[in-house]
């Protein structure tokens, strides 16, 4: 079993992930993509793209910007209502999340159970920002969820798209949260990105129950078909008391991670709290009806699933540590190799495969040490395919590609690679 400090060691030691500002010792709850890390989110926000936007003729894209008139956060419910409950270990003053009752029984051990605990109050995790030139300055939020945004551009979107519904708004963008307890590497930060679809429908209680099951279903289709195991993932539904204050029944899709079933992504039926409160509605073209939508919402994390694609990747074996991530996720799809790297034919030949790969794909250049080191060192970041330059190569212009997960390798020749690569990419 995989363990979380491994992905950590891991992540760090090859570039995936850095604690947030590190040459000044970090800053809990922010945390920097590396080389590798940022291609993954990249892959794991356009393989989204794609199945949310660009496959389908009922969904259309934003993208609304980061700080809002703060009268959106007062509407919307979250300057009253985005809050978790917060208590406060009275012998050391550190403050824990009152729902997490595991993180406070760890923490009643640090001081072997003698701990008292302050009654719960609400804890408001909007992040404050203060902007313009002349004081007082005016107070305003980063976006605690992207979805308002959407919201907002509601009228917007209907005046200057084709959209009817049903129909979808989807964003992908960065959240920003105070998070009482960040923590679990970058599972809970105070900095992340979600990628959620906000689905329009009418308000009708059918219409709701079906919708809402259509997406669960899309959605845990999407993580099932990227490559996570169906053991490793359930849908869990919020009891009344745990659900967002502008949610009328929330699922979680959850993965089961080395801490534990943990969710990844929310599917929410908002009803129409959101337009309700903007004061927003829709007006049907042909019965002329005029009504307030509901809205089904999903609302994935992109760290999370970066987090959890890692995770279910990750595979120690006899001989080697190997990312058996998706291609269409692994940030390098093809690593060239020359052979030799003293034999300059071999070498030009080489850089001309890397070049000609560079055109259309991510592609890795290692010339040193023996191919079987490179080769695990591809493994170990999940480069799915290693394509080397040989003597052979000079006679017919063939390489060998080597696969990642069988390590057998085949003979292609250069002028079939990209489109070998792409065909095996679209599988
Ligand atoms: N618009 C609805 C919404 O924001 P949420 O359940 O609060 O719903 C949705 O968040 C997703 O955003 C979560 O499932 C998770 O993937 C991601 N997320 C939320 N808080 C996070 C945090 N502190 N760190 C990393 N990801 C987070």
């Amino acid at each position: 079993m995989v363990t979380l400090d491994k992905i950590v060691a891991l992540a760090k030691r090859r570039g995936y992930i850095y604690p947030g500002s590190d040459i000044y010792g970090g800053i809990t709850g922010f945390w920097d993509y590396g080389p590798l890390g940022v291609e993954l989110k990249q892959n794991l926000k356009s393989a989204w793209w794609k199945s949310m936007v660009q496959l389908r003729d009922d969904v259309v894209g934003v993208d609304a910007a980061i700080i809002m008139n703060p009268k959106v956060w007062v509407a919307s419910g979250h300057t009253d209502s985005f809050t978790d409950p917060l208590v406060e270990c009275k012998v050391c003053h550190k403050r824990f999340r009152a729902d997490k009752v595991d993180e406070q029984k760890e923490h009643a051990n640090e001081h072997e159970g003698n701990v008292q605990w302050t009654e719960p109050k609400q804890f408001n995790l909007l992040t404050e920002v203060y902007l313009g030139v002349t004081e007082p300055k005016q107070k305003s939020y980063l976006r605690g969820e992207i979805t308002q945004g959407v919201f907002v551009n509601f009228r917007n979107v209907i005046d200057s798209s084709r959209v009817k519904i049903p129909f979808g708004i989807a964003q992908i963008g960065k959240a920003f949260r105070n998070e009482i307890t960040p923590g679990n590497f970058t599972f809970r930060s105070r900095e992340f990105e979600q990628m959620e679809l906000e689905y329009f429908i009418k308000p009708d209680e059918k219409e709701g129950e079906r919708w809402f099951e259509y997406w669960k279903e899309q959605r845990m289709k999407w993580y099932q078909d990227l490559g996570i195991s169906k053991d490793n993932l359930r849908f869990r539904d919020h009891e009344e008391k745990e659900r967002a204050h502008y949610a009328r029944f929330a699922t979680d899709i959850e993965y089961r991670a080395p801490f534990g079933w943990s969710e990844f992504e929310g599917i929410h039926h908002r009803g129409d709290w959101d337009l309700g409160r903007h004061k927003l509605t829709y007006k049907a073209e042909i019965a002329g009806e005029e009504y307030t939508p509901w809205v089904i919402e999903t609302s994935g994390g992109v760290d999370r699933a970066a987090l959890f694609f890692l995770l279910e990747a990750y595979k120690e074996e006899e001989k080697r540590i190997v990312l058996r991530l998706n291609p269409i996720l692994s940030p390098i799809k093809a690593a060239v190799f020359p052979l030799v790297s003293n034999k300059p034919e071999i070498v030009a030949k080489a850089k001309h495969v890397y070049q000609l790969l560079k055109q259309d794909l991510m592609v890795a250049w290692d010339d040193r040490g023996n191919i079987g080191k490179r080769y695990l060192a591809q493994d170990e970041i999940g480069t799915p395919w290693c394509v080397t330059v040989d003597y052979t190569t000079l006679e017919d212009d063939t390489v060998t590609v080597r696969d990642r997960d069988t390590t057998k390798q085949e003979r292609i020749n250069i002028s079939q690679l990209v489109k070998y690569f792409q065909e095996k990419l679209r599988e």
